[in-house]
């Protein structure tokens, strides 16, 4: 695949994890990114690593700030063409014991902003007469979730809601919008979430690779990046409103490997 011809922001690129296996694959393919992080300064960290990248501060939970972004992206780079809704928060809370700020947090960086940094990006599109995609990032528990993961999955559900309904809305002008639905990735900051219900969260993801994944093996930031790129690339050209689960196989299981297995 060859993406010389992408500008792509990135939200949330200066993360860890898949954040940056998406940024690893998008320069892999030779496009030209813009990053975009809460935090600045990881975001500028995450742009030095690559030849044609730069880096742009913004919270994207905040309309105004959506808005200065999209000015100073025109400035720097002219219009982007591609957009990976990348950023997102994870919350382990009983929906009965949730508190309103932490409902408001995660529904204003992990739907409310995709939903806004999409609007200011289709718009500049249309303005400059191009087209575009759209990749979000939604997750395994938008299919089925487990205790504590209510409202993440009803958030992460939101996000194919939007991806099917805007890639119908924006099908007229060629502008694709497709999902990607990460499994278990391998990333530093999921074993503070996993320490919420297992006491040793090393062994829990090892006993979840085994048990609850098809294929038994790590999932790195990179397989969810080198999805994002075939879905930027003009070999997707047929494909819009989905979205393709990178999970070793999880959601395709009725009974886990060790209930098949006697174990
Ligand atoms: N890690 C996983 O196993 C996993 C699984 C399924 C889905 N996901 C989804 O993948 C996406 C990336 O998650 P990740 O855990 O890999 O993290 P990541 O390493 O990609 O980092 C997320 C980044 O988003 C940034 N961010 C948070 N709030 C922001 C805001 N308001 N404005 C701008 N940037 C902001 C953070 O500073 C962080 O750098 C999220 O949407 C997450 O829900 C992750």
């Amino acid at each position: 695949m060859d993406l010389k011809d992408l500008n792509v922001l990135i939200t949330g690129g200066g993360g860890t994890g898949v954040g940056a296996g998406i940024c690893e694959a998008l320069a892999n393919f030779g496009a030209t990114m813009v990053i975009n992080d809460l935090d600045v300064d990881k975001a500028k960290a995450a742009a030095e690593k690559y030849p044609n990248a730069i880096a742009v501060g913004a919270d994207i939970g905040k309309g105004e700030e959506v808005a200065r972004m999209f000015e100073e992206i025109k400035e720097k780079v002219g219009p982007v063409n591609g957009l990976v809704n990348n950023a997102g928060v994870g919350l382990s809370r009983f929906a009965h014991e949730a508190s309103e700020e932490e409902f408001d947090h995660l529904y204003d960086i992990d739907i409310r902003a995709v939903w806004q940094v999409s609007k200011f990006f289709v718009n500049q599109l249309l303005a400059n007469k191009m087209t575009g995609n759209i990749v979000n990032v939604s997750s395994v528990h938008a299919h089925a979730t487990q205790p504590r993961y209510a409202l993440y999955c009803s958030a992460k559900s939101a996000v194919q809601g939007l991806t099917k309904g805007m890639a119908y809305e924006l099908g007229r002008f060629n502008i694709r919008c497709n999902a990607i639905g990460p499994g278990l990735v391998k990333a530093e900051q999921n074993y503070d979430l996993i320490k919420t219900w297992a006491d040793d969260p090393h062994q829990w993801e090892a006993d979840f690779i085994n048990d609850q994944q098809v294929i038994p093996k790590n999932i790195f930031p990179v397989d969810c990046g080198n999805t994002v790129a075939f879905l930027l690339s003009d070999f997707s050209a047929a494909i819009t409103g989905q979205t393709i689960y990178i999970d070793a196989g999880t959601t395709v299981m009725i009974h886990n490997r060790g209930f098949i297995e006697g174990r």
